[in-house]
């Protein structure tokens, strides 16, 4: 049976709705774009997960390595009795590595946007932690501003792993932690899960895998568009693009039109001309500096990082600043 999960915020446009303005606000502005969030409808979540298990797609087996390594010490950190707060939980495969490290953890909060994962998720941690209380908070992350009065006084350390970080702006980043440092108290931490800069090409090729799985994700944009917004997008007239921007520190993601084509979406008729893009995701990579400067923007200072004898990826312990 499947325990009650805490709702608490309740959008008041329906998903569909949401998705349609976002596009129509997205396809009508310049320079075009659509916010990444809408890669993740089920077929998108499935094609990411296919993505962290491709050869070229170094940040998850390597953080999974470096949370194996450190989970031992987190746990140490933490100290007994507190709550792991975890920020787009999706089907906590990660957290796991923590939860089997903190016995004595007082309360496990998943918060995810999707109820369907929630559910799910919580009804197998129930099964495989029996002694574990889980809490599941449905929500949108960026805009939560407290947890159920029911998560009682306890330390409450966050939990923010595979660079999701990443997908943010510097701004958006910084509007992050500061939420999540009020969130988690003065005595509360952050587990950060941070990918960091490196060879350009080893970047490029972590987006542009050779089996095509990354083209596939982006472009299944336009399919989920053709699905759910009533378009005509040609998936064989556009292209996906990934390239990693030194001067920005990000990769750039978009999908790009092989021709000169109109596409109709939701009634309304868009020109592409040979070549255009529209932007989908950014994935910034940060150096140690670059962390310690986010963190700080937030309220936090690092305590502690972990990571890879390569130095690609990076899980940090920044601890809520005065
Ligand atoms: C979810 N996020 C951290 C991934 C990344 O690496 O920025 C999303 C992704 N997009 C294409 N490949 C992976």
């Amino acid at each position: 049976m499947n325990l009650p999960i805490a709702t608490l915020e309740r959008p008041d446009v329906t998903a569909r709705e949401e998705f349609r303005n976002a596009v129509i606000s997205g396809l009508s502005s310049t320079p075009r774009a659509i916010p990444a969030r809408f890669l993740y409808d089920a077929r998108g979540s499935a094609l990411f997960d296919e993505i962290c298990e491709l050869p070229e797609y170094y940040p998850t087996r390597t953080e999974t390595a470096i949370l194996g390594r450190c989970a031992a010490e987190i746990a140490q950190r933490a100290g007994p009795d507190c709550v792991l707060v975890e920020f787009g939980s999706g089907s906590s495969v990660k957290s796991r590595l923590l939860l089997d490290a903190m016995p004595d953890l007082d309360a496990y909060v998943p918060i995810d946007i999707s109820r369907e994962h929630l559910d799910e998720t919580a009804a197998r941690l129930r099964r495989d932690y029996p002694g574990l209380r889980v809490e599941p908070v449905c929500a949108d992350y960026m805009a939560l501003d407290g947890l159920p009065a029911f998560i009682n006084g306890a330390r409450r350390i966050g939990f923010f792993p595979g660079s999701t970080i990443g997908n943010l702006t510097p701004e958006e980043a910084t509007a992050f932690l500061r939420r999540a440092r009020r969130l988690l108290r003065d005595d509360g931490a952050l587990i950060l899960g941070v990918d960091l800069k490196k060879d350009s090409q080893r970047l490029h090729d972590a987006y542009n895998d050779s089996a095509g799985v990354t083209a596939q994700f982006t472009l299944n944009l336009l399919r989920r568009m053709n699905r759910e917004l009533d378009a005509n997008f040609d998936l064989a007239a556009f292209a996906h693009e990934a390239f990693y921007s030194p001067d920005e520190g990000r990769i750039e993601i978009y999908f790009r039109s092989l021709r000169s084509q109109t596409v109709t979406v939701a009634g309304r008729r868009f020109f592409f001309a040979a070549g255009e893009r529209v932007h989908t995701e950014y994935s910034y990579k940060y150096d140690d500096a670059g962390i310690a400067a986010l963190a700080q923007s937030g309220g936090f200072a690092i305590a502690k990082t972990w990571t890879d004898p390569e130095h690609l990826f990076a899980v940090a312990w920044l601890q809520a600043a005065a």
